[in-house]
């Protein structure tokens, strides 16, 4: 038997959460005025190597790679920022007035890391953009998104991390320093931290191997670095995540894994507890060079992802179930020329917006009893020959435990007075009001 590629799994069981999860996600998304925006799956290759950086983890070990048949080299996107930047240069979404331009996407992504919990090859991101604006309440306005996010799915015990890497001038004077600090302790480092000292110095910091290392105990912080306006820019931050009452920790080891960052970078974490050292459910920050790293105009800009997969780890711990749809009405069929009527019936139904099934494998009433029980289905609805013989049908109001005969034309009407009955013309059983219409 051919089995499912290791670190991909099926959605199965658990569909419910993923759906519950994106009608939130969109719901929050209008509330910010952030619409949605799809973009491929795969990219060129070049597109990772020029954003996420070609020494980041990410691009150097984990990426899906694959030549086409014509010869051009593609990559399955391992993250949604790069290519959503390609979108807005080839587009020329920066030219919309309407700044600043706020796309968000939910999508899966594809990363070769060893799996283990919270950490797939294929898992699913919900994340946001915003283009445009290079002032600090657009960072703060984004935090608050991805908190409310989290808020309409009722998850607590949330942290908000934020450091700030400064602008290029502040990260590159940072990076020099940080170097010189660790050069003379180079060689106690980890190999991979050797590697980092030349590729990536600012991710030596949240190594796992060496982070309890005095050496990198003793280094100097990024916000030791930050020049007037980074340091103003954080601190107008903190002001406004105060004034939306979002409690957070400055935390001086957060660098992220993308070289893209500059200024703020944040994180909303669970307990290690949880999901161990994959307990960032959500992470991002602000690019205000990529656009024009990538060819575009310069357009400052801000965004997020979170891990769909985590979040779902953090929702479950916390109790959330997400709601099990019921079925209004079953179908119990007995006879050829019953099932006639019973499909005309069901499509009068559906096309009002009644959800419904039936049998369709010809089994004993006791049977399709049992299935309506198992579909959780409100009303069986009963037809056999001597209904036929009369054009009626047998009514069983499965909560309210009551059973009428009725006219076969006055089926839909009936189960639309019963389903709306004291809930102002919505269905209590659907989830909108105005589904059963
Ligand atoms: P990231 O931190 O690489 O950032 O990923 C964001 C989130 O995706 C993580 O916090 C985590 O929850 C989830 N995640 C990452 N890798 C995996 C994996 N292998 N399995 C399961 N979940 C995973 C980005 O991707 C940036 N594009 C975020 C961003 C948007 N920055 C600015 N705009």
């Amino acid at each position: 038997m051919i089995q499912k590629m290791k670190g991909t799994y099926d959605i199965t069981d658990d569909i419910g959460f993923y759906q519950e999860i994106e009608k939130v996600i969109r719901k929050v998304s209008r509330l910010y005025n952030v619409k949605e925006i799809r973009t491929p799956h795969f990219e060129n290759r070049e597109l990772f190597h020029r954003s996420v950086g070609e020494h980041s983890d990410i691009v150097s070990k984990e990426t899906y790679d694959f030549e086409d048949r014509g010869g051009r080299v593609n990559t399955l996107r391992p993250e949604g920022t790069a290519g959503i930047v390609r979108a807005l240069i080839e587009n020329k979404l920066y030219a919309d007035p309407r700044v600043p331009l706020k796309r968000y996407y939910i999508g899966s992504m594809f990363r070769y890391e060893r799996p283990q919990k919270g950490r797939f090859r294929e898992f699913r991101q919900f994340g946001a953009e915003s283009f445009g604006s290079s002032h600090p309440s657009q960072d703060g306005e984004m935090i608050d998104y991805a908190m409310n996010v989290l808020r309409a799915l009722k998850l607590k015990n949330v942290r908000v991390h934020i450091n700030s890497l400064g602008g290029t001038a502040s990260k590159s004077a940072y990076k020099d320093a940080l170097k010189a600090h660790i050069e003379p302790h180079l060689e106690t480092l980890c190999r991979e931290c050797q590697i980092r000292f030349e590729t990536n110095p600012l991710r030596m910091l949240d190594c796992k191997k060496d982070k309890d290392k005095d050496v990198l105990k003793t280094a100097p912080r990024t916000f030791d670095y930050l020049n007037e306006d980074d340091s103003a820019h954080f601190e107008a931050l903190k002001r406004y995540l105060d004034a939306m009452k979002i409690s957070y920790t400055v935390d001086h080891s957060l660098v992220r894994g993308l070289d893209y960052y500059t200024h703020t970078v944040f994180e909303l974490q669970v307990s290690e507890a949880l999901l161990g050292q994959q307990n960032a459910i959500c992470g991002g920050g602000r690019y205000n060079t990529l656009v024009e790293d990538l060819d575009g105009p310069p357009t400052p800009a801000f965004g997020f992802a979170f891990g769909i997969e985590r979040l779902i780890v953090a929702l479950k711990e916390n109790g959330f179930t997400p709601p099990s749809p019921s079925l209004h009405a079953y179908f119990i069929i007995m006879g050829d020329e019953a099932r006639e009527k019973a499909m005309g019936l069901m499509h009068r139904l559906r096309t009002g917006g009644i959800t419904c099934d039936a049998d369709f494998t010809k089994r004993s009433m006791k049977a399709q009893f049992k299935q309506s029980a198992r579909h959780n289905a409100r009303f069986a609805v009963i037809i056999g020959e001597e209904e036929v013989a009369q054009n009626t049908l047998n009514l069983k109001d499965q909560r309210e435990a009551t059973e009428d005969t009725i006219p076969m034309n006055d089926l839909y009407i009936t189960l639309m007075e019963r389903l709306t009955r004291n809930t102002n013309g919505s269905c209590k059983d659907c989830s909108e009001k105005g589904d059963s219409q």
